[in-house]
């Protein structure tokens, strides 16, 4: 089987690609401060959010990976800001109350997920986007269900939050191939806070 590493140093993926859009167009309405990024591969989640001012610890298993996120953040002149740590995310002890910000992007992490919620601070902000089980033919992610959300997965798991934003949908991106994700955005908040969807600021 392919590792990460060997997809990474076979340039598979775009060394710097885009940030996740939906977190670009909702990071302004997050608390400042510390961030995490969960399964960052080549950082573009981790040096965005060091880019917009966040001190970011990002994760990863892929040295290859890391290395590339390294340089990005320093080509972008945020090196300063970011902590780059090969680790294994099943087996990673997150600290407690720590982020104001945590952000997965297609890793499945749902079994670590309660641990997730706790490195949350408190009003902390989680986003997490991953391919979504569907019906409709897809061409992007991995094939069959089994590692991908199935329908309110991802919702129901973070109902102890107070969820701001959540998507289910089957796309199609610009190069023709079809996709299906879930995203969420939800807040470590409880009580009178609750929302669903967040009203308009
Ligand atoms: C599809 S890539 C997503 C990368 C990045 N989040 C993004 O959206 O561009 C999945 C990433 O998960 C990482 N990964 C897979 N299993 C892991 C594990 N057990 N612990 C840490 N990272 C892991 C891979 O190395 C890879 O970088």
């Amino acid at each position: 089987m392919t590792t990460w590493d060997e997809r990474f140093r076979a340039g598979e993926y775009p060394t710097d690609p885009d940030p996740s859009p939906v977190l670009e167009r909702y990071v302004e309405t997050f608390p400042d401060g510390r961030a995490l990024d969960i399964a960052t591969g080549t950082g573009r989640n981790a040096v965005f959010l060091a880019r917009e001012g966040y001190r970011v610890d990002a994760i990863d298993q892929s040295r290859v990976g890391l290395e590339i996120a390294r340089g990005n953040a320093e080509s972008h002149g945020v090196a300063g800001r970011t902590n780059w740590i090969q680790a294994d995310v099943p087996s990673f002890s997150f600290p407690e109350a720590t982020y104001d910000v945590i952000t997965i992007s297609f890793y499945r992490a749902i079994d670590r997920l309660a641990d997730i919620k706790n490195a949350l601070a408190d009003g902390g902000v989680l986003f997490v986007e991953h391919h979504l089980r569907t019906s409709d033919p897809v061409d992007v992610g991995p094939p069959g269900g089994r590692y991908r959300f199935g329908a309110n997965e991802l919702l129901h798991a973070c109902l102890d939050l107070t969820v701001l934003y959540f998507d289910a949908t089957t796309e199609q991106l610009e190069d023709g191939r079809t996709t299906a994700t879930a995203r969420i955005i939800a807040r470590n908040t409880t009580g009178r806070e609750q929302s669903y969807p967040e009203p308009e600021r």
